[in-house]
């Protein structure tokens, strides 16, 4: 994996912008996987910025999501409200397509079946994925075989704390579940982006990039991997050796 380290927030998300400008601007019908949480915001306003000054044309272009939470697709959580709030609501030009897993589906295994049908039509040129406080990536968390497919992954503590804190609910409103890319589909995108910033990061982002390669902390299954890019802020790097 290859490594870019960055000032703070702001330059992250001007990089990993960068990355999905090249990304669209380098297919005919580009495709582009996006996630969810605090960290995407920056990049969600960039987009919008871009598109509607017409500096990027995304009328070609496919967005899909690397996972969402089970549960209304209206709630506050929903990868879907994020979606439609921060950036779909927000285009003056829509996508092509937008496809996102339906959260509140009664079939569930189903549900995965439909969403990974639409992965295998739709082959990514760049997906973008967060960092968990824990290593997790999508909803693969600690324990997740690195050859894990599309399916219905169960939320650790630390990662329902996370939700709670991001969205300012109970423990009792916050999703326990989601529907996720496994590491399979992930890999699969021609350039995966994991962008991370801040300190409460630090101790995973030290993990990924100098510990051993575990399925206790997920990111580490990147570390042999290419096509992948971390974009590291100064406070999450600051635990690192060097
Ligand atoms: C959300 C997702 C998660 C987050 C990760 C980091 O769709 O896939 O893996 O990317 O939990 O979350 P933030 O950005 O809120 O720190």
């Amino acid at each position: 994996m290859k490594v870019i380290f960055v000032k703070d927030y702001d330059e992250m998300s001007d990089k990993a912008y960068e990355f999905v400008v090249q990304a669209i601007e380098g297919s005919e019908n580009p495709v582009v996987g996006l996630t969810t949480g605090g960290t995407p915001r920056g990049l969600m306003k960039r987009i919008v910025e871009g598109v509607n000054s017409k500096q990027i044309d995304v009328s070609n272009t496919t967005m899909l999501n690397l996972d969402e939470y089970i549960g209304p697709n209206e709630a506050v959580y929903s990868a879907k409200t994020y979606m439609y709030d921060n950036l779909y609501n927000l285009l003056e030009t829509a996508p092509k397509n937008i496809f996102m897993p339906n959260g509140a589906a009664e079939d569930l295994d189903a549900e995965v079946q439909r969403y990974n049908e639409i992965l295998a039509k739709h082959p990514r040129d760049i997906q973008i994925c967060g960092l968990g406080t824990n290593g997790h990536i999508g909803a693969n968390e600690p324990g997740t075989p690195f050859d894990s497919t599309t399916f219905i992954a169960q939320h650790t503590d630390a990662t329902i704390a996370s939700t709670m804190n991001e969205y300012g609910i109970t423990r009792e409103e916050s999703p326990t579940e989601m529907l996720t890319q496994g590491f399979k589909e992930i890999l699969e995108s021609k350039h995966v982006v994991v962008f991370v910033s801040g300190s409460h990061k630090a101790e995973a982002v030290k993990a990924v990039i100098e510990g051993p390669v575990t399925t206790d902390w997920p990111a580490t299954n990147f570390r042999d991997k290419d096509h992948v890019t971390f974009i590291i802020d100064e406070a999450a790097a600051a635990l690192l050796n060097k």
